[in-house]
């Protein structure tokens, strides 16, 4: 499995890279971006928090953010209003043909646009960049070249980055209060996993596909598509700590993106007030409470986090 970063692609790893995507869109979209209403359980609350980054002490009535590496346009087009403008930008013209369609049929077309383009190209006129589960797909040459443009948008602009990072263990032993949490958390998962496995039907060929996805993987010594990897804490850090202070650092989507993703494998798009309500909050509740403490210590090694960053320049 793949542990480093790429140091340089060439077209060839690029090619690979981009025909995996065509090949498994489909499935990567419904285990990844999943439905609606597993999104707005799972991903609304941080991206709320991100929105209000943006807009907070803003002068301005209407903020303009460039989503780069947007995809199907999902993350922003959750939170895109008449004071937050996206700009959506991809080098897949797949997934912007199903962003365009998608910001008509959820009535965002007013507030989201979306344009072909290269990571490494940003327009000047706007007031934040997000960037979620992009980088990760990149070469250590191309973040090299993709810091160096970021930094030539105007100071004043604030970055939000969304992307799995290996979670580093502190080596510490856990407290009576880990433990606790630890043990919660685990009973709760395996509790819904369990329902969800009884309520729903299985969809025997996303099942399949990502069997196959996570076999073509290890035979290929890729983490999953051909050219990504998590980050290092500490890389990561190399890319940011000249030119961004870190305002707020934290992590999401751990037991709760879990769960949601075993009703996915269900085909259970919509969950019942159970989950939506009490189960999958409980769990989001429950990760937020064990990050304080030492949560590491139950993680297996070359295990990722999502974690989110919001950065400004310094
Ligand atoms: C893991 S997906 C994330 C999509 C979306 N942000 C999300 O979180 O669902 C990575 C996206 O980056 C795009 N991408 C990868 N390399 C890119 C590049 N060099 N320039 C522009 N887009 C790129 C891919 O087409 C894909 O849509």
């Amino acid at each position: 499995m793949r542990q480093e970063r790429i140091k340089t692609s060439n077209a060839a790893l690029d090619k690979e890279e981009m025909d995996w995507w065509d090949t498994n869109a489909g499935a990567i979209e419904k285990i990844w971006a999943m439905s609606f209403e597993l999104q707005k359980i799972i991903r609304l609350p941080y991206l709320k928090e991100m929105k209000k980054f943006f807009t907070d002490n803003s002068e301005k009535a209407s903020v303009k953010i460039l989503e780069i590496g947007c995809g199907t346009g999902w993350v922003c087009r959750m939170i895109a209003d008449e004071n937050f403008h996206v700009l959506g930008t991809d080098f897949s013209k797949g997934q912007l043909a199903i962003a365009i369609s998608e910001a008509k049929i959820y009535n965002k077309e007013k507030y989201c646009t979306y344009e072909l383009a290269d990571a490494s190209s940003f327009p000047t006129d706007i007031d934040g960049v997000v960037i979620h589960a992009l980088l990760h797909h990149l070469s250590s040459q191309e973040l090299v070249f993709f810091f160096e443009k970021l930094k030539k948008i105007p100071k004043t602009t604030k970055v939000f980055i969304y992307e799995p990072v290996f979670v580093q263990k502190t080596g510490a032993m856990p407290s009576l209060t880990d433990k606790l949490l630890h043990k919660i958390i685990t009973g709760l998962k395996s509790f819904c996993l369990n329902l969800a496995n009884r309520k729903g039907i299985k969809d025997e060929n996303l099942v399949i596909t990502m069997n196959k996805i996570y076999e073509d993987a290890k035979n290929n010594g890729w983490y999953i598509s051909p050219k990504e990897v998590p980050f290092y804490e500490a890389e990561l850090n190399n890319y940011l700590e000249n030119d961004y202070t870190v305002r707020k650092r934290y992590i999401v989507n751990k037991t709760d993106f879990d769960i949601a993703q075993s009703l996915v494998i269900n085909k259970i798009y919509k969950p019942g007030f159970l989950f939506s309500n009490v189960l999958i909050p409980f769990a989001s509740w429950l990760d937020k409470l064990s990050f304080k403490g030492n949560y590491t210590f139950y993680i297996a090694p070359q295990t990722h986090l999502f974690t989110c960053f919001e950065l400004v320049r310094k």
